[in-house]
């Protein structure tokens, strides 16, 4: 495949453009989230990335020049929990500058935000997506690995409103743990006009040790909101939107899942995926990443940088969710928190 019509954007084997970049800025947390970083797995003796390993500010921003260049429009900042990068709000700073990147959002677990949300907002934040498993403090800490109180992620939420940021909120349903929490859930979210995402819960990295009967699918969750409220699906506001999107029919709200599992969307991802060390993802599901952090500390200069990702993009033919089996489940992949979600 060569370039796609809007000119120097790559497109991948399967005739797909490289839109969307995720980069995760640190690879810690301060979360035990049982999907994601379990405890007994993520513990003091965990190798985690050692400084030296981790981009600076300025090895991210000449990445993300050469992203934008080649078609990049969002960037979103992940983790690990990006709000305990020291030097966040300055990286939030100068990627804000980038002229051809439209939107600069970030995910985050929510309770560092009262500390930080109008300095993102006032860097040039445009929107924010804040985790949150359950109201109930004893689902919340089964999801959370025993770590924080919903009650700090709401005040996070209530900060980021604050300051002007768009919020939405995310919630993982895994199935016998926290599933009679998505209604409390909706409710409270409709009151207050923000948007709810359920995501299913996925077979990222192997420390999770993800069984498919855990997963409550996005159907089943349709069928409870159903029995409370009324609503209908609304058209994706572009292609490659991961979240079926619903709007209430009785109030100006909406609603939205992402079902990954049930309903894959390989056939639009547009999506790379940076890892703090510098590595290149091409799908959530890698089991390997493209090497950039090396590259980018020999000096190259900006448009073999540049081509360099292009020839990546132009090689990718992941769909690792249409594919999805017993056999690719076991494969070693990468880490959600290494990689960010
Ligand atoms: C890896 S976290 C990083 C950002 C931040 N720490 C947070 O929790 O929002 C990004 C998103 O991935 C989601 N996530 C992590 N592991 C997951 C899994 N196995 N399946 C589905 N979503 C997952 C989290 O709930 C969160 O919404
Ligand atoms: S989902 Fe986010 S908050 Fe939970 S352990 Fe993973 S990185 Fe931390």
């Amino acid at each position: 495949m060569s370039e796609s019509k809007e000119g120097k954007t790559p497109t991948d084997q399967l005739g797909r453009p490289l839109r969307d970049l995720r980069i995760s800025v640190t690879d810690q947390c301060n979360f035990r989230c049982a999907y994601c970083m379990p405890k007994e797995i993520f513990g003091p003796d965990y190798p985690f990335l050692p400084k030296s390993e981790i981009l600076t500010n300025e090895e991210v921003h000449k990445l993300a020049l050469s992203f934008a260049e080649l078609g990049i429009e969002k960037i979103r900042l992940t983790g690990g929990e990006p709000l305990l990068r020291r030097d966040l709000v300055p990286l939030v700073s100068c990627l804000s500058k980038i002229d051809l990147v439209k939107d600069l959002s970030l995910t985050t677990n929510g309770t560092l935000l009262p500390r930080y949300a109008k300095g993102l907002k006032e860097s040039g934040l445009n929107r924010i997506n804040i985790s949150l498993d359950g109201l109930s403090p004893n689902v919340f800490k089964e999801m959370s690995g025993g770590r924080g109180e919903p009650s700090a992620v709401l005040e996070g939420i209530e900060a980021a409103e604050q300051a002007g940021l768009e919020v939405k909120v995310n919630m993982v349903v895994k199935k016998g743990v926290n599933e009679a929490e998505v209604l409390p859930m909706v409710r409270f979210f409709r009151d207050k006009r923000i948007t709810l995402r359920f995501i299913e819960y996925m077979d990222v990295g192997n420390s999770n040790q993800w069984k498919s009967k855990e997963v409550l699918p996005a159907k089943e969750i349709l069928d409870t909101i159903a029995k409370e409220f009324p609503f209908q699906p609304i058209d994706p506001n572009y292609k490659g939107e991961v979240a079926a999107r619903y709007r209430y029919t009785d109030i100006p709200a909406e609603f939205g899942l992402i079902n990954s599992i049930t309903k894959p969307f390989c056939s639009d991802c547009n999506r790379a995926r940076l890892s703090a060390n510098g590595n290149l993802y091409t799908c959530l599901f890698a089991t390997f990443g493209h090497d950039l952090k090396t590259i980018v500390r020999s000096g190259i200069c900006q448009p073999d940088l540049t081509k360099h990702i292009s020839g990546i993009w132009r090689a990718r033919k992941d769909r690792y969710s249409e594919e999805r089996s017993s056999q690719t489940s076991i494969q070693k992949k990468i880490e959600m928190s290494y990689i960010g979600g």
